[in-house]
Parts: C-alpha cells; sequence; structure tokens
C-alpha cells in the first residue's frame, strides 16, 4: 500500500496553482487504497531554525536542556513523517526565483544528520533511500527551458537537497507562464493537468 506525503507552501489558498495541481497529484497517488498525509506549511507555521535548535541538534537527545528538547520536537515529528512515506508530493510557487520560504523551512526542519543523512568516511549519505519526489512548480514567467532556465533556483535547489538526503526527484510538474495573461494561465494549468494524469497512469 502507498503512503504519499502531501507538502504544500502557498499562502494563497484556493487560488494557489501549486497547491491545486500537488494535491491533484497526491491524490491520484494514493488512489482509494493509499494513505495521504497532507501538511500544509501555512497551516503549520515553523520557526526559523534558531540558536536553541543548531545547538539541539548537534547533541543526542537525553544531553538536551528542556528548550533545546522543545525546539527539535517539532522537527523530530515531521522527520518521521518524512521517513514514514513512500512518495512525497512538493508544491511551491516559484518566489524570487526561489521556493516559498515556508517550504525552505520544512526542509531545514528534516535534514538532520544522524536522521535523514549521516556523515561517513566516504562524505554524507543519505539515509531517507527509496523514496520518490514529484515538484510542482508554479511559476509566472517560464523556467523549465529557454533563457529563464538559469534563474530557476528552485527546482535544482530541491533536487540537490533531496538527493542529499537519498530521496530521488523523479519528475517536476510546471505550472508556467501564467503570468502572461488568463490564456496562458488556462493553458499552463491544463498542461500540467495532463502530466499528473499520465504520472498518476504511469505509477
Ligand atoms: C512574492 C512573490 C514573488 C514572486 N517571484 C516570482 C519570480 O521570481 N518569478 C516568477 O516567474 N514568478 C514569481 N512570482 C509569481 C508566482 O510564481 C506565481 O504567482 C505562482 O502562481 C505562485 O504559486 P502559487 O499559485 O502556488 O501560490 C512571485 C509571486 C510572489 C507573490
Amino acid at each position: 500500500m502507498s503512503s504519499i506525503l502531501l507538502v504544500t507552501s502557498s499562502p494563497r489558498g484556493s487560488e494557489s496553482l501549486s497547491n491545486a495541481i500537488a494535491t491533484e497529484l497526491a491524490e491520484k497517488f494514493a488512489g482509494e487504497t493509499g494513505t495521504l498525509v497532507r501538511r500544509d506549511l501555512v497551516e503549520t507555521q515553523l520557526d526559523h531554525v534558531d540558536g536553541a535548535f543548531t545547538t539541539a541538534i548537534r547533541k543526542p537527545a537525553d544531553a538536551r536542556t528542556a528548550e533545546e528538547a522543545a525546539s527539535v520536537a517539532t522537527s523530530d515529528a515531521l522527520v518521521a513523517e518524512l521517513m514514514a512515506a513512500d512518495t512525497i508530493v512538493i508544491g511551491t510557487g516559484l518566489i524570487n526565483f526561489n521556493i516559498y520560504s515556508s517550504l525552505k523551512s520544512w526542509i531545514d526542519h528534516i535534514a538532520r544528520a544522524g536522521l535523514t543523512f549521516s556523515y561517513t568516511e566516504n562524505g554524507p549519505v543519505g539515509l531517507a533511500k527509496g523514496k520518490k519526489a514529484y515538484l510542482v512548480l508554479a511559476a509566472g514567467g517560464i523556467y523549465s527551458s529557454g533563457p529563464g532556465a538559469p534563474m530557476n533556483h528552485a527546482e535544482p535547489y530541491l533536487k540537490t537537497v533531496l538527493g542529499f538526503l537519498g530521496i530521488e526527484l523523479v519528475e517536476t510538474v510546471y505550472v508556467e507562464g501564467v503570468a502572461y495573461g488568463p490564456e496562458a494561465a488556462e493553458k499552463a494549468v491544463a498542461s500540467a493537468k495532463a502530466k499528473v494524469e499520465e504520472l498518476a497512469r504511469a505509477a
């Protein structure tokens, strides 16, 4: 039975294109028999990494102060949620050439030495192996190819950090060019929905 984790990050609620398409993809992957855990990073407001957190993650759990233990409790829960999933669907807008900061905070909470990656004599090793990720990326302009591609820091960044954890970013579904007028936006959504169907059929 498949276990899907849907991570959405847009604050635009029902107006959000990445929320809508990522939800559609995750629901199709889960089907009738799979489990679907929804982690909406606007509902769950994560703290920025702070001093207590950076100290706590370098100590064994039983050596942490009460403040340090509290600072990693949410991170521990998010790591457990990630490790329980086979497939992760991540939705974000392209925001100033990168991802929503809510999603960046999630990454900072789930990338944990000893839990999701480990340093070995041969360099870092991902501990979240065997999981597949899909990204839904909504953007005003065009970034999947052409002159905008070098300014797309969202997809390469997520691919790097997920790969570091041992997770393969299988595919990115673009909902792009949505700022070029209502017709372009409609076309972008139709093309993303067609891609969702294709990925769901292939799964
Ligand atoms: C603060 C902000 C920054 C943005 N930066 C970019 C950008 O760098 N490039 C771009 O093409 N679109 C940019 N956009 C447009 C969004 O990518 C677009 O509205 C997208 O649909 C947002 O995703 P969402 O619909 O899931 O919220 C920006 C939008 C906002 C609100």
